[in-house]
């Protein structure tokens, strides 16, 4: 199913999320073979740093909670990979962070001179205390890292935000005024924390994580829900989506492109092509298209006339 993103041309609407499988060519042209219209990069960080301790990442069954804690090679020691990446006959959409205005900006120019097709600015990680949530959080903050990246770049522009904004649309107001050329949302929610009752302490060693997979379908929908009312750019909608019907749902709340992660761990890497051909299917038996139904669920139906659908 092939769709149309930011003027370019993507095989499928389906975009592989950052930080899921790392960054290697090789596991991007992968998920792309398998039915990935966009894979994204880990995110990138403007210096070395290790991530937290092990336990990183505990699986509860309905989804994760994990505080890897946004590992990097940093900008500058990531030559090989971009090396292998230039002759890549897929799109890239390469993540970044940073822990100030400047240091966004330095990652930035750096990432775009190596041209992946789009840059996705982290500003809603929340496993870290210097980094990512920190900005995504205020509408102030967000827009100013975003037209601050905005200047230096050459590709478009996604700005990643975080559930854990009061006000996810005034946040993606701020950042399409920013110049920001598309939004993605959700990273994790949360964030949340397990409790080993054995040992009487909280299990990951950072304590506190990012909660991912099914739990969170529910906010990531209303998230892009209120982010199609407040602005006109389009929404990558992701967040515990793990079948043809989750990917429906979330466009109905407004997302053009619908990324998957923590489902990539349920259901295997091929989880794009089998969520494909379940989104495929409802279409056709529903006799609709993405374009008909997406944002649908902004209607003002009466809830008695729509159930009668
Ligand atoms: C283990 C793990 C690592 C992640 N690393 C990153 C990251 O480096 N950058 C980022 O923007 N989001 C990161 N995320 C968040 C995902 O990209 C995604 O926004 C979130 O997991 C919700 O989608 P899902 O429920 O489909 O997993 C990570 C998530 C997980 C589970």
């Amino acid at each position: 199913m092939q769709t149309k993103f930011l003027g370019k041309a993507l095989s499928t609407p389906l975009v592989l999320a950052s930080g899921v499988l790392g960054n290697s060519k090789a596991i991007l042209e992968r998920v792309h073979q398998n039915g990935c219209g966009l894979p994204t990069m880990k995110s990138i960080g403007p210096a070395p740093r290790d991530g937290h301790n092990n336990p990183t990442v505990i699986d509860l069954g309905d989804g994760m909670i994990n505080a890897v804690g946004l590992p990097t090679p940093g900008y500058l020691n990531m030559e090989a990979e971009w090396t292998e990446l230039a002759d890549r006959d897929f799109p890239v959409n390469a993540s970044i962070y940073g822990g100030s205005v400047d240091e966004f900006v330095r990652v930035a120019e750096f990432v775009s001179a190596r041209e992946p097709d789009f840059i996705e600015l982290n500003i809603s990680c929340p496993n870290s205390d210097q980094h990512g949530m920190i900005f995504g959080v205020n509408p102030d903050s967000s827009k100013a890292v975003v037209a601050a990246v905005k200047k230096v770049i050459d590709v478009p522009l996604i700005a990643k935000l975080t559930p854990a904004a009061p006000d996810i649309g005034a946040t993606a107001l701020a950042c399409q005024e920013g110049g920001a050329d598309a939004i993605c949302a959700i990273n994790t929610a949360g964030p949340g924390m397990v409790i080993d009752i054995e040992s009487r302490m909280p299990v990951l060693d950072f304590k506190k994580g990012g909660l991912s997979g099914p739990m969170i379908k529910p906010i990531a929908v209303r998230c892009v829900y209120d982010v199609y009312k407040s602005v006109s750019i389009p929404i990558i909608g992701l967040g515990g989506i793990t079948t043809g019907r989750d990917a429906v749902e979330i466009i109905m709340a407004g997302a053009s492109l619908v990324g998957i992660g923590t489902a990539v761990r349920y259901r295997g890497i091929t989880v794009f092509n089998q969520v494909n051909k379940e989104l495929e299917a409802w279409l056709a038996e529903h006799n609709t298209t993405i374009e008909e139904i997406r944002g649908a669920a902004h209607g003002d139906t009466p809830f008695s006339d729509r159930r009668a659908k």
